[in-house]
């Protein structure tokens, strides 16, 4: 009989290894908390006591969201509109979250955007988007919130991804987005660390069930082909992000800062390829079933 590998079992909630109140009195500020990853970070920072202003450009999904991380939380979520590639509507954003909450501790930066596309095919505009999102996106975030972080002696994370590790087909405009938010953020730590503000990244593996994954997997009949390994033996879970978050932002992790944390399941070691290669870039043509159209 082959040997069977381990399956890693799914994540418990933070609440049942850190305390209920480690965040009690303190504010988050999260970027792409209406959705995936950046609400169930939210949401496990709001269990531990805080309340928190969630950020996106869809009013309706985002007034959802917080109703929805509100009632399964006990404390207060504030939904505001914004877009990330502007600094106006960020400062606002920012403000309405003072005139509630008087503070902010925390600031996820998790807004972005993806899509499948060789360079071959991607137009210089698809390439700048994803950057204005994920890069200058995270810039005007630290920006509009660093004088309220500076305050509060905060903390920042940053989600980015492992796919730049190495040369990932299909995905420049994420790399080269997201090799910028790891560099940001490690300037963010050494420039705010003598202020007494810390700056870590986060950098998801394959987490089933969310948008982003939905979109970097192949589709179609072949689609069990080119599933990725996973040391841990399953895709990530939301709660594995969400369970890093709380301990970088809690006690904890006071002396962490400038640091990449992959929560990937060991999957950077092994990389595998969402599309056939080499033929995804030999006739880009021939694998756009197995693509996500772009929205
Ligand atoms: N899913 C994965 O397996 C995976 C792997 C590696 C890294 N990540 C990273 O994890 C984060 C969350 O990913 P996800 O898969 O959970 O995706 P998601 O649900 O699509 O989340 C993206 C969020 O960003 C917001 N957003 C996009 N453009 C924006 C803009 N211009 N201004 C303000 N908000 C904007 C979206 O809200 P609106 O549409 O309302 O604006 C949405 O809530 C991203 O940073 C992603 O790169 C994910």
């Amino acid at each position: 009989m082959p040997a069977q590998a381990h399956v890693e079992p799914p994540p418990v909630d933070s609440t049942s290894v850190f305390k209920d109140d480690i965040f009690k009195g303190k504010v988050l500020f999260c970027t792409g908390g209406g959705s995936g990853i950046c609400k169930a970070m939210t949401e496990a920072v709001m269990r531990h006591g805080a309340h928190a202003a969630i950020v996106g450009r869809k009013l309706d999904r985002l007034q959802a969201s917080a109703n929805d991380l509100a009632s399964a939380t006990g404390n207060q979520c504030l939904a505001v509109q914004a877009d990330v590639r502007n600094p106006k509507q960020l400062q606002e954003a920012v403000a309405k979250t003072i005139e509630k909450f008087g503070r902010i501790d925390f600031v996820i930066c998790g807004a972005a955007g993806n899509f499948l596309a060789p360079i071959s095919k991607l137009s210089e505009n698809g390439f700048r988007t994803v950057i204005e999102i994920d890069t200058i996106g995270t810039y005007n975030t630290i920006k509009a919130t660093l004088p309220h972080l500076r305050a509060s002696k905060g903390s920042y994370i940053h989600v980015s991804a492992t796919l730049h590790y190495k040369g990932t087909p299909y995905q420049v405009h994420v790399s080269a987005a997201k090799a910028a938010v790891d560099a940001t953020s490690a300037v963010l730590a050494v420039e705010e660390g003598p202020h007494g503000v810390r700056s870590n990244v986060i950098a998801p593996g394959p987490i089933a069930g969310t948008e982003g994954m939905d979109r970097l997997s192949a589709k179609g009949p072949d689609a069990k082909n080119f599933a990725w390994a996973t040391p841990l033996g399953r895709y990530g879970d939301v709660k594995d992000v969400a369970n890093a978050t709380v301990f970088l932002f809690s006690d904890a992790a006071r002396y962490i800062t400038g640091q990449v944390i992959p929560v990937d399941g060991g999957c950077e070691h092994l990389r595998t390829e969402p599309l056939p290669y080499p033929q995804s870039v030999l006739d880009p043509d021939a694998v756009a079933a197995m693509i996500k159209p772009r929205l």
